[in-house]
């Protein structure tokens, strides 16, 4: 008997089993027919067959949601029985092609039909694309993969009243009018792309132009497009952009290629933006920001993200990948570019924390669950969900550690030969790294594990003082990730300093190594290759603290030996501000650890003293600025503190925090009313230092609302009522959401009443409700769910309330009664069918469900099975879910 064994599960593709494409195109002439009921594609494509591939290999292209209407190969209309149709190809046999041939085909879409946002859909109105990674396969046949790159020319046909405003990628050579009221565009992209970098726009948009002179003198026009109501939105963007401009070329000497450069904002897209050549496609996010809508973090990520998309320009469109599995090629490269542009646009040391509260916050969280991938992921089912932290955050530290180990000047010129070397090319990881050894001489094998790799290593220090010999030696011992046995040994720098306390608290030693003449530099970069390796320090009197991973030099996990006492010196007085930041929310979270263990044995909660004098002397701090103080005096969140326990102890690391937040501002009540006091604001502005005054000034808020007196909830509502900006509104709204009742009740209908007919703003009313540590939030969660102005078809609108409940409040998505969970469950089911990719970035906030106790893991079992068990599951929450599910 033969066993057939017929499986619907979708099967992965693997890294290992990558071919070159048997094709290549090397035009592409598009024409657009765009109408309100159906859309027609022309498509003119110019293929040859590669070098070395047989005669008989057939052509097969991709394509999906497309009705084929014609097809011609040279010119010969080709007939049913010419070519096979599945659902996601179109295969024409090899014998009757050519080296080189023709083919044209016309296919129908219905873009207003399109609510997966991939290929070409419909915002407000308007038409607009999104095909990366593989979008492009729904707009017509393709060989739609990233190492087939082609030129473009692109015809876009439309009614001119509806949709006066027609654009595509490189530069406009005909536009006129046809008949019947419809107008057409034609665009021509001199640079040869691959389709995932293919972009079109027609609507009725206003445009903010401007103007960049490149280094070398060529005059760039620059245009941002966005509905008319927005158009006094855009002036942060265009500066955001000419700053990118201009620092890309002092940074890394790369110009700009075009003679133009638009930005689009949508307001419907799964991610937060996309670097299609010359015509960057953004979720309205970031790009639109005015004082009232915006707060001092949307004006930083908007400046962030305009430059990772032009930053694209270079690392990704120009030198693109091979295949998706070297994603991390382009972006973690170019999220380390953009990172490196924003630590020079602000406090570097404020920019290094928030990277690291994040990596530490999502990627290390990523790394102990079932979506754990290297950066360059071996298997993919759905390419869509590999648009991870891993892929991005921590593929941006893998190239900083490079970065760190060569040093800035070998660093740049690797990205020369880089460049230089693979200018018009798809290509891979190793290319990346052959470039950066060969232009530094060093070896990297070693370092390229980290490419393989995964999970978050372990790094244990251990320090020991010699008073005769008046030596220190440092012991650093590398171990595998949690759950991981078969690690590689991994090339890691670890920067150091020591610091001998002193009579005003610490002075950095200079350093000097057992093998060296003489003492160097206070901080110094340690390789860690083997499993284990001494280093001795000399000239040390007495026995130093020892300031270890400063500036986050390597993403790894450290344990260190050290006591409380140790930690609050180092908080104290470490110069390196970002180890500073660290030993303080190590301190804190020890404390806040211990208090959790108080609350579930039953007994009686006390902050730490030794803490609560930290923070004072950290608040009292007249050198430190109000963005690092903030920061230090934020508490680390349940999400974090969860990591490090066996079982997350969900409700009573809740009662901990919510305790020491309160116990804090009632031991800090004078210094902080006094700070609030000191610090009301003047004139409105975005400068550095009026970010700080603000940052600094609503943390004191925080922390007086909590202690839930009438005299602080009222500092509260006199602060929302007078904000004539939205980070002071925002932050004054977040206290009163957190602190209920009336005051609350009253300030969400007034925010409401204000904002309703502004999306990105009442997305925020959203995410605080959602955010929220009050008793009720997840009632009010649940009616939100079902509220007008809910919506789950916009991917913001679904992020705010359940993108921000499930991933950013513990407590409440999981609380014991399985609500939170059944709503998440639900709406991933809802969601699904019209939309995969979100659908399975909301699902995933169930990965990490293995660390919780057996009664919620049982629960959030359930809802994981009830997922699986849907018939017609979408690629997408199939892996996620299959993944989640799969035994350890
Ligand atoms: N390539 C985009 C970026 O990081 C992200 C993106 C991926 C956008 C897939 C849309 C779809 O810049
Ligand atoms: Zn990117």
């Amino acid at each position: 008997m033969i066993e057939a064994t017929v499986s619907a599960a979708p099967q992965p593709i693997l890294r290992a089993d990558y071919r070159g494409p048997s094709f290549f195109i090397d035009r592409v002439d598009l024409r657009f027919e765009l109408g309100e009921d159906l859309s027609r594609v022309h498509a003119t494509l110019s293929l040859r067959r590669a070098d070395g591939v047989p005669d008989d290999a057939p052509l097969v292209l991709d394509g999906e949601a497309l009705k084929l209407l014609h097809l011609a190969l040279d010119g010969r209309t080709l007939g049913a029985d010419d070519y096979a149709l599945t659902a996601t190809t179109l295969t024409i046999p090899g014998r009757g092609l050519a080296a080189a041939f023709e083919l044209r085909s016309v296919v129908e879409i219905r873009p207003q039909d399109n609510t997966e946002l991939s290929g070409l859909y419909r915002s407000s109105g308007n038409f607009c694309t999104q095909c990366e990674a593989e979008g492009f396969r729904r707009i017509t046949y393709f060989l739609d993969r990233p190492d087939v790159m082609a030129r473009y020319s692109v015809t876009l046909e439309a009614e001119r009243a509806r949709y006066p405003v027609l654009l595509a990628n490189g530069n406009r050579v005909a536009a006129g009018e046809l008949a019947d009221g419809r107008h057409f565009a034609r665009w021509d992209d001199p640079f040869p792309k691959p389709s995932y970098l293919f972009a079109l726009v027609a609507g009725d948009l206003r445009c903010l132009p401007g103007e960049f002179t490149t280094r070398s003198g060529r005059a760039v026009r620059l245009e941002i497009w966005v509905e008319p109501e927005n158009i006094d939105r855009c002036e942060h963007a265009l500066r955001s952009l000419i700053k990118s401009m201009r620092w890309d070329e002092q940074a890394f000497g790369r110009e700009y290629d075009l003679d133009i450069y638009m930005i689009v904002a949508v307001n419907d897209f799964n991610m937060g933006a996309m670097e299609n050549k010359g015509l960057n496609i953004f979720n309205a996010k970031y790009v639109l920001a005015r004082p009232d809508t915006a707060t001092d973090d949307d004006y930083q990520a908007i400046e962030q993200v305009i430059a990772h998309e032009y930053f694209h320009n270079w690392s990704g469109n120009r030198v693109t990948c091979r295949d998706w599995f070297q994603l991390t090629l382009k972006e973690g490269l170019t999220v380390l570019r953009d990172r490196l542009f924003s630590r020079d646009m602000r406090s570097a040391a404020v920019a290094r924390i928030s990277e690291v509260l994040g990596l530490r916050t999502a990627q290390f969280a990523e790394d102990r669950g079932p979506m754990a991938h290297p950066i360059r992921p071996e298997s993919y089912i759905e390419m869509n969900n590999f648009y991870t932290t891993t892929v991005y955050e921590k593929g941006a530290e893998v190239i900083g550690m490079l970065r760190l180990l060569l040093g800035p000047d070998g660093f740049r010129r690797g990205m020369d030969l880089y460049f230089d070397r693979h200018d018009g090319q798809a290509v891979t990881c190793d290319d990346f790294l052959a470039a950066m050894a060969d232009a530094s001489g060093r070896d990297l094998a070693q370092f390229s594990r980290w490419y393989s790799q995964v999970g978050t290593p372990i790094v244990r220090a251990r320090g020991e003082h010699d008073p005769d010999a008046r030596t220190f030696t440092l012991t650093l011992e590398q171990a595998p990730p949690h759950g991981r046995h078969d690690a590689a040994l991994l090339h890691i720098p670890i920067a150091v300093g020591l610091l001998a306390p002193a009579a005003d608290g610490a002075r950095a030693l200079p350093l000097q190594l057992a093998d060296e003449p003489a003492p160097g530099a206070t901080t110094r970069v340690l390789e860690l290759r083997a499993a284990n390796q001494r280093f001795t320090f000399v000239g040390v009197d007495a026995p130093p603290a020892a300031s270890l991973l400063r500036g986050f030099s390597a993403p790894v996990e450290l344990e260190v030996p050290r006591s409380d006492d140790e930690l609050a010196l180092l908080m104290a007085s470490d110069p390196d501000p970002f180890s500073r930041w660290d030993a303080g929310q190590e301190l804190g979270r020890r404390a806040l650890l211990r208090l959790a263990d108080d609350a579930a044995a039953g007994r009686p909660l006390a902050l730490d003293p030794r803490f609560v004098a930290a923070c004072a002397r950290v608040l009292a701090d007249p050198h430190l600025d109000g963005s690092l103080k903030a920061l230090a005096l934020t508490l680390p969140g349940e999400r974090i503190l969860g990591q490090h326990q066996e079982v997350v102890a969900v409700d009573e690391l809740h009662t901990a925090r919510q305790f020491a937040v309160r116990a804090l501002a009632e031991a800090l009540r004078e210094p902080l009313q006094a700070l609030y006091a000191a610090t009301a604001p003047g004139p409105y502005s975005i400068e550095p230092a009026e970010v700080d005054r603000r940052r600094l000034r609503n943390l004191a808020l925080g922390y007086l609302v909590a202690l839930g007196e009438p005299q602080t909830v009222a500092l509260a509502q006199a602060q929302f009522a007078a904000a004539d900006n939205m980070s002071d509104a925002q932050e004054a709204l977040a206290c009163l959401i957190d602190h209920g009742g009336p005051a609350r009740d009253a300030a969400l209908a007034a925010f409401h009443g204000r904002w309703c007919g502004d999306p990105l703003v009442l997305d925020k009313w959203f995410a605080l409700q959602a955010m929220s540590s009050h008793a009720d939030t997840l009632a009010r969660v649940l009616e939100l769910a079902t509220h007008p102005d809910f919506n789950l078809g916009n991917p913001n609108r679904a992020r705010a309330l359940l993108g921000t409940f499930g991933a950013r409040n513990q407590f409440h998505f999981h609380s014991r009664c399985g609500r939170g969970y059944a709503l998440l469950a639900d709406k991933v089911i809802e969601l699904d069918p019209h939309n995969a990719s979100m659908a399975a970035r909301l699902v995933a906030a169930f990965n990490p469900w293995r660390r919780f106790d057996a009664a919620r893991q049982q629960a959030m079992r359930a809802q994981l099975e009830r997922i699986a068990g849907q018939p017609g599951l979408s690629r997408a929450v199939h892996e996620i879910v299959a993944r989640a599910l799969a035994p350890v």
